[in-house]
């Protein structure tokens, strides 16, 4: 497919962009006092000359109250200066259009960061935040319009091309809009007219400061998929009005972080939001905004091309990729870094108060300091394994000048990632596998499948340098019962090595591979997501009864773990939502109970109440893995320079794999 459509310019109010390509809001932390830092800049500029048309910068705070010193602030005049020179500097550099989101967070801020109680539209507890806010006063609201506006004039003396107000995501105007946060009983409460008031009041202040001619926008949720809430429906009606107020685009995402639906997980279909935008497009005449899950370029030419949005967001994509525009424009598409949706680096780490990463771009956040250059003395390099580790160690030091061989002892390469892809809604995980394989073939390391390394060819090699990425194995556990030919490993199920599953299951540990093999195998009978759209297409069955075939598999599962939490290694946005389809799927997960003895026919466990005996004709055991890494103990140097990563060196992810393989490298 041609990339026609997001290529093609785009003209908001007066501001014309040169693609269709926008960087949404992405809070980084990269800050502690609320300037832009170096850091923050360092990251910036690298997404500008990646080739993105419209970036938009932030979110920035419009006030301290709805803020944390972790995100850049506008809410004093002492800001612009420096900003300004910043944003002179892209613009010479850059042909990008550089814009900014305002935002004020209400009852998502945190005392712990402000000092202050949050406030909000009703004194309506938050889940994020587990506090309280206090309910905004009249003399508030005027407050806080005013500082939208003068957030907005800064922005512009600062020489921002486009300002965003956030409306959505649970932010403050969005709690004023929904039913669920908003119980005001005065003329900003009650009926959708009242709750869209604020919001309105806003956009109007904002669109008086900053002139009829700049090009200004907001950012809406197109449902916030809260009980009570908003649905499209009453977010395209906003957006209606909002129109009627003077902006200018609607970038339309998903829902609020307490939202009962994945919203930018890998198991959330690319594009699947797409429908969002188009309910509000279908109301609106001004330039709409898709955005979630559209990192693949085909999936958003498509949606270009659907007529359902007018340009497409690319946040972390461009976390994973700042030259993704780039690339695609020129073709480059074997090159790209795929973001997989994983969250483990970005949002995942926000959520806990830590600095954006990414797992795939070990570079995020230290653009500035890690750079791959040209090795002065060029070092014959073998790796043993093919996993993320070895393949990324491989990668950096063939574009640092050495000449690089992998070896890999499987016929394909990738390691545990082919595992991790085996449990449901994270097939794109192989793209990790995918992307790190192109860019070595195209960078010319030297791969050698079906190869076992051993000491034998090291020692015959002499490289100067052995990196040992030779990953993990499971864990073998001594229980009475264990050998018993009923008992597999999960990693054999998770690689379709177990044909023979029966009916009553029990999975010994709850971590994230005990619980996404424990999904995998609830999944086997159930109908495939192409099967139940075809029977529901053609209403061959009622609607409850083709939704009773996609969480029924016809076994009894039950995954048991001496630990309290379950699934308790799997990053905070994921969580959820594996326990949630976990429990959709009928699998009992039962913590704090402990593996005895398997017998025949069932495991013998021991919980608070005492012993049970818990039917079982098939036991995986998942309870995790130890380091594979005798290449480097066996390895006689003689003058060959060791170094052991990834798993080998210590369990872990793929997160810790790549940034080793990178850092490792990039030290050559
Ligand atoms: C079920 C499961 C789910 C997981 N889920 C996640 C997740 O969601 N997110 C996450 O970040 N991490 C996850 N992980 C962990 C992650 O997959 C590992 O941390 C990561 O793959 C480690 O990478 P590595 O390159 O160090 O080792 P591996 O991926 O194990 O790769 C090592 C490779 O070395 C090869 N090898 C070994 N010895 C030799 C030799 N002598 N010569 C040649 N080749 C050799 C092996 O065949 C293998 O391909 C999961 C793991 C499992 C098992
Ligand atoms: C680390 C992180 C921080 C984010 N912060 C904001 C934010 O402050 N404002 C906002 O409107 N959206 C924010 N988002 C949402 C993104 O703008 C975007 O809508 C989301 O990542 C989905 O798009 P993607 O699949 O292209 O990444 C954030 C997302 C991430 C991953
Ligand atoms: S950490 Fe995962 S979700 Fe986040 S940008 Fe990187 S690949 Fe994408």
């Amino acid at each position: 497919m041609k990339f026609t459509k997001l290529f093609e310019p785009i003209t908001i109010n007066h501001l014309t962009i040169k693609n269709r390509i926008v960087m949404p809001a992405m809070a980084l932390v990269y800050t502690e006092d609320y300037t832009f830092s170096s850091r923050f800049k360092a990251f910036y500029r690298e997404r500008a000359k990646g080739g993105v048309g419209l970036m938009i910068i932030g979110p920035v705070a419009i006030d301290k109250v709805g803020s944390t010193p972790f995100m850049p602030g506008l809410f004093d005049d002492k800001y612009i200066a420096p900003i300004h020179d910043f944003i002179i500097e892209l613009h010479k550099e850059t042909n990008a259009k550089i814009g900014i989101q305002l935002m004020q967070m209400g009852r998502y801020a945190s005392s712990s960061y402000t000092g202050m109680t949050p406030i909000a539209p009703s004194a309506m507890p938050s889940k994020l935040t587990r506090e309280v806010p206090l309910e905004m006063t009249i003399d508030d609201i005027e407050e806080i319009k005013e500082a939208f506006a003068q957030g907005a004039r800064r922005a512009v003396e600062a020489g921002f091309d486009y300002v965003e107000i956030l409306a959505g995501g649970g932010y403050l105007i969005g709690e004023f809009l929904s039913p669920v946060t908003n119980l005001r009983t005065d003329e900003y409460g009650g009926p959708i007219e009242n709750r869209m008031r604020f919001g309105l009041e806003v956009i109007k202040k904002v669109r008086q400061v900053v002139g009829k001619d700049f090009a200004m926008g907001i950012r809406v949720s197109g449902h916030d998929f809260m009980e009570g809430g908003h649905t499209n429906i009453e977010s395209a009606l906003f957006c209606t009005e909002a129109e009627k107020a003077g902006v200018n685009s609607i970038n339309v995402t998903g829902g609020w972080h307490e939202s009962y639906i994945p919203q930018i997980t890998t198991n959330v279909p690319p594009g699947a939001f797409l429908y969002l935008a188009r309910g509000i497009k279908e109301k609106v005449r001004v330039p709409v905004f898709a955005s979630n899950r559209l990192g693949d370029p085909l999936v958003a030419e498509r949606a270009l091309r659907s007529g359902a949005a007018d340009m497409i967001c690319w946040g972390r994509p461009l976390l994973a990729d700042p030259e993704l525009p780039n690339k695609v424009k020129k073709g480059r598409l074997d090159e790209i870094v795929s973001c997989i949706g994983c969250n483990q680096g970005c949002f995942d780490q926000l959520l806990s108060g830590f600095s954006v990463c990414c797992v795939l771009n070990p570079r995020v956040g230290r653009e500035a300091d890690t750079e791959i250059k040209e090795a002065r003395v060029k070092k014959k390099v073998y790796v043993a394994g093919g996993g993320p580790a070895g393949m990324e160690f491989a990668l950096v030091a063939k574009q640092g000048g050495h000449d690089v061989t992998l070896y890999e002892k499987e016929e394909r390469l990738g390691g545990q990632v082919n595992l991790v892809a085996a449990s449901p809604g994270k097939k794109e995980f192989l793209n990790v596998v995918k992307s790190l394989q192109n860019r070595m073939a195209i960078s010319g390391v030297k791969i050698k499948s079906k190869t076992t390394l051993t000491s034998k060819m090291v020692e015959e090699g002499r490289p100067d340098v052995l990196a040992v990425a030779s990953g993990a194995r499971p864990i073998e556990i001594k229980v009475p019962g264990i050998t018993q030919p009923h008992v597999v490993n999960a990693w054999d199920v998770l690689n379709d090595m177990v044909p023979d599953i029966g009916k009553q299951v029990v999975i010994v540990g709850g971590s994230a591979t005990g619980c996404e093999t424990a999904l995998l195998v609830a999944s086997l009978g159930v109908v495939s997501p192409e099967t139940f759209t075809f029977l529901l297409y053609h209403s061959a069955e009622d609607f409850d009864r083709i939704r009773a075939l996609l969480h029924s598999g016809g076994r009894k599962i039950t995954v048991i773990d001496i630990l309290e939490r379950m699934a308790d290694n799997v990053g905070l946005s994921t969580r959820w939502s594996l326990i949630k389809s976990l429990r959709l799927m009928g699998v009992e997960l039962r913590p704090k109970t402990k593996l005895v003895e398997i017998t025949r026919d069932a495991v013998i466990v021991d919980t608070e109440l005492g012993k049970e005996s818990i039917p079982a004709d098939t036991v995986i055991i998942a309870v995790g893995s130890r380091s594979v890494d005798d290449l480097a103990r066996e390895v006689n140097s003689g003058g060959t320079e060791v170094i052991t990563i990834g798993d080998a060196k210590e369990p872990r992810k793929i997160t810790d794999a790549i940034r080793e393989g990178f850092d490792t490298a990039l030290k050559l």
